[in-house]
This record gives structure tokens, sequence and C-alpha cells, in this order.
């Protein structure tokens, strides 16, 4: 028989309580206000995707902050234009002074112009409040998570039946997650008794900042972090790989685990991940691959072969956030060996995890990531893959490479530009040289790109960033927008022209 599901309540009214509360849980002033939020976002997208806008609206961060804090004086709902109009003046304040990443002149940073389609499944998940932890606190958002991991484990090589995984909330938190099971795998009493001492880690010398954090967090400290030479492509170079572990070995250091880049931050570059991984298999070491940036290629018939060896990696990290263009935060760790995934932690939390349902402990997510409650974060993804297919992804990934590398021989075409190495990803760093800057010393040059980027950027034209590369600094750009086209990066190219010219006549 049929239970019956729950007593049917008389009326949505809410006995009680203050007009306030009453009003912010009213299913009808959500409504007006969605109807709203719908109306600005389409406009504002669609005036951004046609480059009517700023790229970057840039204000003074004190000035902002004042600002902000002005809108918490009065009660906007309580005023003559109720919680619809509120709303309104709210979403008018947030998207005029942000950074809109869906200006086809985005080309900065690796956060990605967004699919809006995903952003719409993220904010349902965000509006009903799935959280996960525990499966009953987000039944479907658990069942979403196991098929991405499972379907990013099968892409990394892996069968999904003997490799596992999480998501969780960025890059940085899914390295040091990572790591931290390398740590407590390699050294296991580490969890209760701290590293011995001598402990080091290896990496890739343009590692992203997070993994040398991660080595502070971890208990080595980050000084302990051995980084390795790159060779001429600004990849880890084996030889001297292999030179750094047998020195280790023979100091009797440990080693949690050597960290890979699939992707490096700076310029995109990729290790050659099959010799890290003989590297690592003579030495009997930990291979980790931060993927965050280039693991996306893995969707691309055309460029999948650029990671060729990482499914000999003990453990990869992938942001979906970058090249599969949903909205931050969404990243996977994976594992090949699903006997790992519980030597991340090892918590006690019985009001959580019911150990007479032992078999639970697969499914509720918490025993195995660094935060308890965890926003849903695959939502986006999965919504994104179901509409379109994977080769939504593929077609993303190789548009954004070629696109890269038309803009490397585009700059080779031009006497005062210079591409600082070949794009092996979507990432590509440069330098403006006019004839009268070549002559300046190399500090006078690093202050020119800083100063012509700081410029560009302000006036909102265009959006891009900058690096240094062995003591040079140069300009960045990241292909990571759909929207973007060849012409664009031409008129970049006459941007950064005008700004220089702005620049050295100051
Ligand atoms: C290679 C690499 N790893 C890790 C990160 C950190 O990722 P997140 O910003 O998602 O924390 C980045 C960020 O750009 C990155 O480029």
């Amino acid at each position: 028989m049929q239970l019956q599901m729950s007593v049917q309540r008389e009326d949505s009214s809410m006995d009680g309580c203050t007009d306030a509360v009453a009003r912010a849980w009213s299913a009808e002033e959500f409504g007006a206000a969605a109807g709203e939020w719908q109306r600005l976002l389409t406009e504002h997208l669609r005036e951004v995707m046609a480059g009517r806008t700023k790229v970057l609206n840039w204000s003074d961060p004190q000035q902002s902050a004042q600002a902000a804090a002005a809108w918490l004086e009065h009660p906007l709902a309580a005023g003559p234009d109720g919680v619809a109009g509120g709303m309104r003046q709210l979403l008018q304040q947030m998207l005029s002074a942000g950074q809109n990443l869906h200006h086809p002149h985005y080309i900065g940073h690796q956060v990605p112009a967004s699919s809006p389609l995903a952003g719409l499944l993220d904010g349902a998940a965000a509006i009903t409040n799935q959280v996960m932890a525990v499966y009953e606190m987000g039944p479907w958002a658990t069942a979403v998570e196991q098929a991405l991991v499972s379907r990013l484990c099968g892409l990394t090589g892996w069968d999904p039946s003997t490799s596992s995984g999480i998501l969780t909330h960025g890059g940085s938190l899914a390295n040091l997650t990572a790591l931290l099971t390398a740590r407590n795998v390699v050294l296991p009493q580490s969890w209760r008794d701290g590293v011995p001492a001598g402990t080091t880690m290896v990496a890739n010398a343009d590692v992203h900042y997070c993994i040398t954090r991660a080595a502070g967090i971890l208990g080595l400290g980050a000084a302990a972090v051995q980084k390795v030479p790159l060779d001429a492509r600004r990849r880890m170079d084996v030889q001297r790989l292999d030179d750094v572990l047998i020195e280790l070995r023979r100091g009797n250091r440990p080693v949690i685990a050597v960290s890979a880049c699939a992707g490096a931050t700076p310029t995109g570059a990729i290790d050659d991940l099959s010799a890290v991984a003989d590297v690592c298999r003579r030495h009997e070491v930990w291979m980790h691959v931060d993927a965050a940036h280039g693991g996306s290629l893995l969707f691309s018939r055309r460029y999948r072969d650029r990671l060729k060896g990482i499914a000999a990696a003990d453990s990869v990290v992938w942001d979906a956030h970058k090249m599969l263009f949903v909205p931050a935060l969404c990243t996977a760790v994976l594992y090949r060996r699903r006997e790992v995934r519980f030597e991340t932690f090892q918590q006690d939390a019985p009001y959580l995890f019911d150990p007479s349902a032992p078999g639970m402990a697969d499914i509720d997510v918490g025993m195995r990531t660094v935060e308890c409650t965890k926003r849903a974060t695959g939502f986006g993804l999965w919504g994104l893959w179901a509409l379109f297919g994977a080769e939504l992804f593929e077609q993303l990934v190789d548009r954004m490479l070629q696109l890269t590398m038309r803009f490397r021989e585009l700059l080779n075409s031009e006497a005062d530009f210079e591409a600082l190495h070949e794009p092996e990803c979507n990432i590509l760093a440069f330098r403006h040289l006019p004839a009268e800057v070549r002559l300046l010393s190399l500090a006078e040059q690093n202050r020119f790109q800083r100063e012509l980027r700081t410029q560009l950027i302000r006036e909102g034209s265009f959006y891009i960033v900058q690096t240094t590369l062995d003591g040079m600094a140069a300009l960045r750009a990241t292909v990571i927008n759909p929207l973007t086209t060849e012409q664009d990066l031409r008129d970049l190219l006459t941007a950064v022209r005008q700004c220089g010219q702005r620049v050295w006549n100051l």
C-alpha cells in the first residue's frame, strides 16, 4: 500500500513570520524576481557577447567596496519597488560592475566564458540548495558526480570500475587532496604522527603555486619541493627528474609524489607524461598530474595524444571550469587505483557516516573530500554533456587550440611582436617590442609590457594577463571564449600597439 507522502498544507502562508521572512520565502516573490533576473541577464549577455560593452569594468577597489557597503543600508524590498524591483536594481549594479568574460575580447585568464546554460543548472542547484557530504542531502547530485567521475576516469584511460574520484571546489583544493592521498599512502603514519624530517615532493619548475602551497599545508614545508628544471619547450626535463630522484634516494629522503604538468599555467606546456611515467615507475614514486588546464584535451581526437602517458599516473586533477566551459568551480580528483580512495582522511564522524551501512561509504562523498558540506559542483558539466554530447567539448577544445596557433602565426608575421613559445594548449605568452623598446634594458622592457597591459585592461577594450618567464615579463593570452575570432586577435594587436604608444609617450 502506498503511504501518504505528506500532509497537504492548507496554504503557503507563514503564520507568525515577519513580513520580511514571509517575502524572502515566497514562491510568488521569487517568480517575479526571477522574471526580472531572466530579462536583465538575457539582455546583458546579448550586449556583452556582441562586444557592445567594455570587457572589464575597472573601478577603484576601495570605492567599489564602499559602494557595495552602501547597498546594505536600506532594505530594498521595503521600498516602493519591492522584491522584484530590488532584485532588478541589484542585478543592474552587479552586471555593470563586473568582469565580462563573455565579451569576445576576453582573452585573459584560464577561467572561460562559460556556457550560460550550464549556469542555469548550477543556479537551480543553488536555489534548491543541493549539497553533498551524505547521499541523503543531495541524492541526484551524488548520482551526477558518480557518473561524471566515471566518464572522466574512462577518458583518462582507466577502467571506471577499478578507478575512483571525487569532484571538489577547484584545482587548488583538488591538488591538495590528491597530494594528501599520496602522502598518506607513501607514509602511512603521517596522518597521526606528521611527516618524517626530510620528506619531499618533486615538481615541474613551472607548477602552479598551489602545489608548493600544498607542500606547506601537508607539513613538508614549501621549501621541500624540489623543482625540476625545464627543457627547451618548458616541459619537465626528464633526465634531470631522474637525477633529482637518484639524489633524493641517496639522501634517504622520502618522496610523496612527482607532480607533472599537463598544461602548465604560464605557457600551457605539457610534460612528456610517458617519459615521466617511466622514471616514476623505475623509482617507484607516486605520479601526480596536474591536468587542471590540459585534461580537457582528452576529449579531442586531434589533440589527446599530447597527454599520452597520463593513464600511468596515480592521481590526476582536472578542472571542468577551464576548458570544459562550465562556471567555476568544478574540478575532478581522479585516482587510478580505487583502493586508495579512503586513504585521504581518517576521520570519525558517526553523526554522518552510519557504521551499520558500510556500503554507503562509497556513495557518501564526504568521507573523501576536504569539505563537509559541499556544493553540488557537477550539474553544469552534466547538463552541458547531456544537452550536446561529449562532441561539444571536443569542438571547443579544437577551436581554442586552432585559434591559438593562428594567433602565434599572426604574432610572428609582425616585426613588433614576439611569441615566446610554440603553444601546446590555448595559452600563449608574447611581447610587444616596437623598435624603440628593443633598445631598452630587460628591466625597462619588462616595465613597458606591464604598464601597457594595465592601460589596456583599464580602458576596457581587451582583457589579457601577464606572466614572467625566466625573468622576462610577457603578455599572456588564453583563448578561452568561443566567441573570439581571428579578427578579434588582429584587433588585439592594434590595441596593444596603441597602448604601447601611449605608454611610450608618457
Ligand atoms: C595548472 C593549474 N593548476 C591548478 C590551478 C588552480 O586551479 P583553481 O584556480 O581552480 O584553484 C591552476 C589555475 O589556473 C592551474 O593553471
